[in-house]
């Protein structure tokens, strides 16, 4: 799924030139393909790292990902941001 459109990315990319981070509902294989293709230097994770407080390591070791719940996200206590276990 990409939130932002391919248009837009190409438009940013050829006229921004800082360093230039994407985010929004990657997963490991998007982020590594946006990469080698050029279109970003880094690809940011935001909700995959809350509900996965080891996300790294889960995805070096191809460990499933579990879902953020959206009930306890945009909520100003600290369930649901600091509670997800770890798997690995
Ligand atoms: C709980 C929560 C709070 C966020 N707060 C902000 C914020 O204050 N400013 C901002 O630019 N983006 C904020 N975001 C959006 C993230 O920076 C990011 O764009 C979004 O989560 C998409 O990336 P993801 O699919 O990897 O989560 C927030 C996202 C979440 C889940």
């Amino acid at each position: 799924m990409d939130l932002v459109p391919a248009d837009l990315r190409a438009t940013v990319r050829a006229n921004f030139k800082g360093a230039l981070i994407w985010c929004g509902a990657y997963d490991l294989e998007r982020a590594n393909q946006d990469l080698q293709d050029g279109k970003a230097d880094l690809i940011a994770f935001g909700k995959p790292f809350i509900s996965n407080p080891d996300l790294i390591e889960r995805l070096k070791q191809n460990v499933a990902l579990a879902q953020p719940d959206f009930n306890t996200l945009y909520t100003p206590d600290e369930k649901g941001y600091t509670d997800y276990p770890a798997a690995v």
